[in-house]
Protein backbone atom coordinates (compact mmCIF):
# COMPACT_ATOMS: atom_id res chain seq x y z
CA UNK A 1 0.00 0.00 0.00
CA UNK A 2 1.36 3.31 -1.03
CA UNK A 3 0.46 6.14 1.34
CA UNK A 4 0.78 9.42 -0.20
CA UNK A 5 0.12 13.06 1.16
CA UNK A 6 0.06 15.77 -1.41
CA UNK A 7 1.30 18.88 0.43
CA UNK A 8 1.78 22.70 0.17
CA UNK A 9 1.29 25.08 2.73
CA UNK A 10 0.18 27.75 -0.10
CA UNK A 11 -3.30 27.40 -1.39
CA UNK A 12 -4.44 27.86 -5.06
CA UNK A 13 -1.00 25.09 -6.13
CA UNK A 14 -3.37 22.38 -7.18
CA UNK A 15 -3.09 20.18 -4.49
CA UNK A 16 -6.99 18.76 -4.15
CA UNK A 17 -7.37 19.12 -8.43
CA UNK A 18 -3.85 16.63 -7.88
CA UNK A 19 -5.36 14.25 -5.55
CA UNK A 20 -8.51 14.25 -7.73
CA UNK A 21 -7.36 13.38 -10.89
CA UNK A 22 -4.36 11.69 -10.30
CA UNK A 23 -6.43 9.10 -7.58
CA UNK A 24 -9.30 9.12 -10.54
CA UNK A 25 -6.40 8.42 -13.58
CA UNK A 26 -4.98 5.44 -11.11
CA UNK A 27 -8.08 4.07 -10.66
CA UNK A 28 -8.70 4.07 -14.32
CA UNK A 29 -5.48 2.07 -14.86
CA UNK A 30 -6.56 -0.76 -12.41
CA UNK A 31 -5.35 0.36 -9.12
CA UNK A 32 -7.69 0.49 -5.87
CA UNK A 33 -7.39 4.11 -4.61
CA UNK A 34 -8.59 5.89 -1.24
CA UNK A 35 -8.78 9.80 -1.61
CA UNK A 36 -8.70 11.11 1.79
CA UNK A 37 -9.69 14.69 2.34
CA UNK A 38 -8.20 16.36 5.42
CA UNK A 39 -8.63 19.65 4.47
CA UNK A 40 -12.19 21.12 6.67
CA UNK A 41 -13.12 23.22 3.66
CA UNK A 42 -13.59 19.77 2.29
CA UNK A 43 -13.03 20.60 -1.56
CA UNK A 44 -11.76 17.19 -2.37
CA UNK A 45 -15.16 15.76 -1.15
CA UNK A 46 -17.12 18.12 -3.47
CA UNK A 47 -15.30 17.96 -6.44
CA UNK A 48 -16.27 13.86 -6.76
CA UNK A 49 -19.71 15.04 -6.27
CA UNK A 50 -20.18 14.39 -2.64
CA UNK A 51 -22.10 16.68 -0.35
CA UNK A 52 -19.77 16.98 2.24
CA UNK A 53 -22.54 19.18 4.34
CA UNK A 54 -25.51 16.09 4.38
CA UNK A 55 -23.04 13.61 5.43
CA UNK A 56 -23.41 12.28 9.22
CA UNK A 57 -20.22 10.16 8.53
CA UNK A 58 -17.13 12.21 7.55
CA UNK A 59 -13.32 11.38 8.74
CA UNK A 60 -14.06 14.22 12.19
CA UNK A 61 -15.80 10.90 13.43
CA UNK A 62 -13.11 8.51 12.63
CA UNK A 63 -10.63 10.91 13.73
CA UNK A 64 -12.69 11.07 17.07
CA UNK A 65 -12.40 7.35 17.74
CA UNK A 66 -16.49 7.31 17.43
CA UNK A 67 -16.72 5.56 14.16
CA UNK A 68 -14.55 2.63 11.94
CA UNK A 69 -12.77 4.16 9.32
CA UNK A 70 -14.14 1.64 6.50
CA UNK A 71 -17.85 3.30 7.94
CA UNK A 72 -17.00 6.40 6.80
CA UNK A 73 -15.33 5.38 3.07
CA UNK A 74 -17.70 6.43 0.20
CA UNK A 75 -17.73 4.61 -3.15
CA UNK A 76 -17.48 6.36 -6.24
CA UNK A 77 -18.12 4.70 -9.59
CA UNK A 78 -16.72 5.86 -12.69
CA UNK A 79 -17.23 5.21 -16.45
CA UNK A 80 -15.09 6.78 -19.29
CA UNK A 81 -14.22 7.10 -22.89
CA UNK A 82 -10.68 8.38 -23.45
CA UNK A 83 -9.92 9.98 -26.71
CA UNK A 84 -6.70 10.00 -26.89
CA UNK A 85 -5.81 6.84 -24.99
CA UNK A 86 -5.77 3.49 -26.86
CA UNK A 87 -7.81 1.82 -24.83
CA UNK A 88 -10.51 4.34 -25.09
CA UNK A 89 -13.15 3.04 -22.56
CA UNK A 90 -11.64 3.07 -18.81
CA UNK A 91 -14.00 2.45 -15.67
CA UNK A 92 -14.19 1.56 -12.34
CA UNK A 93 -14.48 3.05 -8.66
CA UNK A 94 -12.27 4.73 -6.37
CA UNK A 95 -13.11 5.58 -2.64
CA UNK A 96 -13.47 8.74 -0.56
CA UNK A 97 -12.89 9.13 2.96
CA UNK A 98 -14.95 12.82 3.13
CA UNK A 99 -14.10 15.65 4.82
CA UNK A 100 -16.67 17.87 6.99
CA UNK A 101 -16.51 21.57 8.25
CA UNK A 102 -16.18 20.17 11.74
CA UNK A 103 -12.23 19.37 11.10
CA UNK A 104 -11.92 23.34 11.04
CA UNK A 105 -11.22 22.93 15.28
CA UNK A 106 -9.03 20.24 14.80
CA UNK A 107 -5.99 21.95 16.00
CA UNK A 108 -7.97 23.09 19.09
CA UNK A 109 -10.15 20.22 19.59
CA UNK A 110 -7.41 17.17 18.94
CA UNK A 111 -4.12 19.54 20.02
CA UNK A 112 -4.08 18.45 23.88
CA UNK A 113 -4.46 14.66 23.58
CA UNK A 114 -1.72 12.37 23.69
CA UNK A 115 -0.21 11.14 20.71
CA UNK A 116 -2.61 13.81 18.69
CA UNK A 117 0.30 13.38 15.39
CA UNK A 118 -0.68 9.75 14.84
CA UNK A 119 -4.15 9.68 14.81
CA UNK A 120 -5.04 9.54 11.44
CA UNK A 121 -1.99 6.71 11.23
CA UNK A 122 -4.28 4.58 13.60
CA UNK A 123 -7.59 5.30 12.02
CA UNK A 124 -5.28 3.96 8.35
CA UNK A 125 -5.67 0.40 9.97
CA UNK A 126 -9.21 -0.01 9.95
CA UNK A 127 -9.76 1.88 6.39
CA UNK A 128 -9.04 -1.76 4.66
CA UNK A 129 -6.53 -2.40 1.59
CA UNK A 130 -5.54 -0.28 -1.21
CA UNK A 131 -2.78 0.10 -3.55
CA UNK A 132 -2.77 3.61 -3.51
CA UNK A 133 -4.11 5.98 -0.48
CA UNK A 134 -3.51 10.04 -1.47
CA UNK A 135 -4.06 12.24 1.47
CA UNK A 136 -5.11 16.24 0.23
CA UNK A 137 -3.98 18.14 3.14
CA UNK A 138 -5.35 21.80 3.97
CA UNK A 139 -3.22 24.91 3.07
CA UNK A 140 -1.40 25.07 6.26
CA UNK A 141 1.80 23.49 8.63
CA UNK A 142 -0.96 22.96 11.28
CA UNK A 143 -1.95 19.36 13.43
CA UNK A 144 -3.58 18.18 10.47
CA UNK A 145 -1.06 18.51 8.05
CA UNK A 146 1.33 16.53 10.43
CA UNK A 147 -0.93 13.48 10.78
CA UNK A 148 -0.73 13.41 6.73
CA UNK A 149 2.81 13.05 7.12
CA UNK A 150 3.51 11.29 9.89
CA UNK A 151 0.64 8.40 8.31
CA UNK A 152 2.26 9.05 4.35
CA UNK A 153 5.65 6.67 2.95
CA UNK A 154 5.88 9.61 0.55
CA UNK A 155 5.21 13.06 -0.47
CA UNK A 156 4.19 15.13 -3.71
CA UNK A 157 4.22 18.72 -3.47
CA UNK A 158 2.65 19.96 -6.32
CA UNK A 159 3.79 23.51 -7.18
CA UNK A 160 2.56 26.41 -9.44
CA UNK A 161 4.92 27.10 -12.38
CA UNK A 162 4.11 30.65 -11.82
CA UNK A 163 6.48 33.55 -10.18
CA UNK A 164 7.32 32.63 -6.30
CA UNK A 165 6.56 28.98 -7.25
CA UNK A 166 9.01 28.09 -4.63
CA UNK A 167 8.77 30.89 -2.19
CA UNK A 168 7.98 29.42 1.13
CA UNK A 169 9.64 25.81 0.19
CA UNK A 170 12.34 26.18 2.36
CA UNK A 171 9.75 26.46 5.32
CA UNK A 172 8.00 23.23 3.85
CA UNK A 173 10.96 21.25 3.41
CA UNK A 174 11.95 21.91 6.79
CA UNK A 175 9.02 21.30 8.60
CA UNK A 176 9.50 17.32 6.24
CA UNK A 177 13.08 17.66 7.31
CA UNK A 178 12.02 17.60 11.67
CA UNK A 179 8.69 15.09 11.10
CA UNK A 180 11.46 12.75 9.19
CA UNK A 181 13.82 13.42 12.48
CA UNK A 182 11.21 12.96 14.80
CA UNK A 183 7.79 11.63 13.92
CA UNK A 184 8.97 9.16 11.08
CA UNK A 185 11.82 8.25 9.47
CA UNK A 186 10.31 7.05 6.53
CA UNK A 187 8.97 9.64 4.64
CA UNK A 188 10.52 11.00 1.68
CA UNK A 189 9.80 13.84 -1.22
CA UNK A 190 9.01 11.49 -4.31
CA UNK A 191 7.10 13.76 -6.76
CA UNK A 192 7.09 17.11 -7.08
CA UNK A 193 4.45 17.92 -9.76
CA UNK A 194 4.29 21.16 -12.05
CA UNK A 195 0.99 22.64 -12.10
CA UNK A 196 -0.81 25.97 -14.00
CA UNK A 197 1.85 25.32 -16.52
CA UNK A 198 1.98 27.90 -20.09
CA UNK A 199 4.54 27.49 -22.36
CA UNK A 200 3.62 30.28 -24.03
CA UNK A 201 5.09 32.50 -21.14
CA UNK A 202 9.04 32.46 -20.67
CA UNK A 203 8.43 33.48 -17.36
CA UNK A 204 6.68 29.65 -16.99
CA UNK A 205 9.66 27.97 -18.76
CA UNK A 206 11.61 29.24 -16.08
CA UNK A 207 10.52 28.75 -13.07
CA UNK A 208 9.80 24.93 -14.63
CA UNK A 209 13.81 25.08 -15.42
CA UNK A 210 14.27 26.03 -11.48
CA UNK A 211 12.11 23.62 -10.10
CA UNK A 212 14.40 21.12 -11.99
CA UNK A 213 17.48 22.57 -11.00
CA UNK A 214 15.92 22.10 -7.38
CA UNK A 215 14.77 18.70 -7.29
CA UNK A 216 16.03 16.90 -10.10
CA UNK A 217 14.70 13.56 -10.29
CA UNK A 218 11.87 14.40 -8.00
CA UNK A 219 10.34 16.60 -10.55
CA UNK A 220 7.78 14.63 -12.85
CA UNK A 221 8.32 15.17 -16.33
CA UNK A 222 5.00 15.07 -17.12
CA UNK A 223 3.70 18.74 -16.62
CA UNK A 224 -0.25 19.65 -15.86
CA UNK A 225 -0.55 22.41 -18.24
CA UNK A 226 -3.04 25.57 -17.54
CA UNK A 227 -6.39 24.48 -18.18
CA UNK A 228 -9.65 26.27 -18.19
CA UNK A 229 -11.54 22.31 -17.61
CA UNK A 230 -9.75 21.94 -14.71
CA UNK A 231 -10.72 24.68 -13.04
CA UNK A 232 -14.48 24.06 -13.79
CA UNK A 233 -15.01 19.55 -13.60
CA UNK A 234 -14.72 20.29 -9.56
CA UNK A 235 -18.23 22.67 -9.54
CA UNK A 236 -19.92 19.79 -11.75
CA UNK A 237 -18.97 17.03 -8.73
CA UNK A 238 -16.55 15.09 -11.76
CA UNK A 239 -13.23 14.09 -12.65
CA UNK A 240 -11.82 16.03 -15.55
CA UNK A 241 -11.64 12.18 -17.24
CA UNK A 242 -15.72 12.43 -16.69
CA UNK A 243 -16.26 16.35 -17.33
CA UNK A 244 -13.88 17.12 -20.39
CA UNK A 245 -12.31 14.07 -21.71
CA UNK A 246 -10.43 15.08 -24.05
CA UNK A 247 -9.00 18.28 -22.54
CA UNK A 248 -5.45 19.03 -21.94
CA UNK A 249 -6.16 18.59 -18.26
CA UNK A 250 -7.38 14.68 -19.00
CA UNK A 251 -4.26 14.17 -21.24
CA UNK A 252 -2.05 15.96 -18.45
CA UNK A 253 -3.79 14.01 -15.55
CA UNK A 254 -3.75 10.42 -16.99
CA UNK A 255 -0.07 10.58 -18.28
CA UNK A 256 1.12 11.49 -15.12
CA UNK A 257 -0.73 8.88 -13.30
CA UNK A 258 1.55 6.45 -16.12
CA UNK A 259 4.20 8.08 -15.39
CA UNK A 260 3.77 7.25 -11.42
CA UNK A 261 2.93 3.63 -12.55
CA UNK A 262 6.41 3.67 -14.76
CA UNK A 263 8.56 4.98 -12.04
CA UNK A 264 6.87 2.70 -9.37
CA UNK A 265 6.33 5.69 -7.51
N1 LIG B 1 -3.95 23.14 -14.34
C1 LIG B 1 -4.93 23.97 -13.98
N2 LIG B 1 -5.48 24.83 -14.87
C2 LIG B 1 -6.46 25.67 -14.50
N3 LIG B 1 -6.99 25.76 -13.28
C3 LIG B 1 -6.51 24.92 -12.33
C4 LIG B 1 -5.46 23.98 -12.62
N4 LIG B 1 -5.17 23.29 -11.49
C5 LIG B 1 -6.00 23.78 -10.55
N5 LIG B 1 -6.81 24.75 -11.03
C6 LIG B 1 -7.82 25.53 -10.30
O1 LIG B 1 -7.12 26.37 -9.40
C7 LIG B 1 -7.78 26.45 -8.15
C8 LIG B 1 -6.86 25.92 -7.05
O2 LIG B 1 -6.58 24.52 -7.29
P1 LIG B 1 -6.70 23.47 -6.09
O3 LIG B 1 -6.41 22.15 -6.65
O4 LIG B 1 -8.00 23.64 -5.37
O5 LIG B 1 -5.50 23.97 -5.18
P2 LIG B 1 -5.17 23.65 -3.63
O6 LIG B 1 -5.85 22.39 -3.27
O7 LIG B 1 -3.69 23.57 -3.59
O8 LIG B 1 -5.68 24.83 -2.86
C9 LIG B 1 -9.04 25.64 -8.29
O9 LIG B 1 -10.09 26.51 -8.64
C10 LIG B 1 -8.73 24.69 -9.43
O10 LIG B 1 -9.89 24.28 -10.10
MG1 LIG C 1 -7.20 22.00 -1.71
Amino acid sequence: MKLIAIINQKGGVGKTTSAVNIGAGLCLLEKKVLLIDLDPQAHLTYSVGIKAHQLDKTIYNVLKGDIATSDAIISRSIDVFLPFSKHSRYSGEFFVLPSSLDLSGADLEFGGIAGREFLLKECLASAGDFDYVFIDSPPSLGLLTLNALTTAGDIYIPLQTEFLALQGISKLLETIEIVRKRLNHEIKITGIIGTRFDGRKRLNREVVERIREYFGEQFFKTLIRENISLAEAPSFGKTIYEYKPESYGSEDYFTLSREILERKL
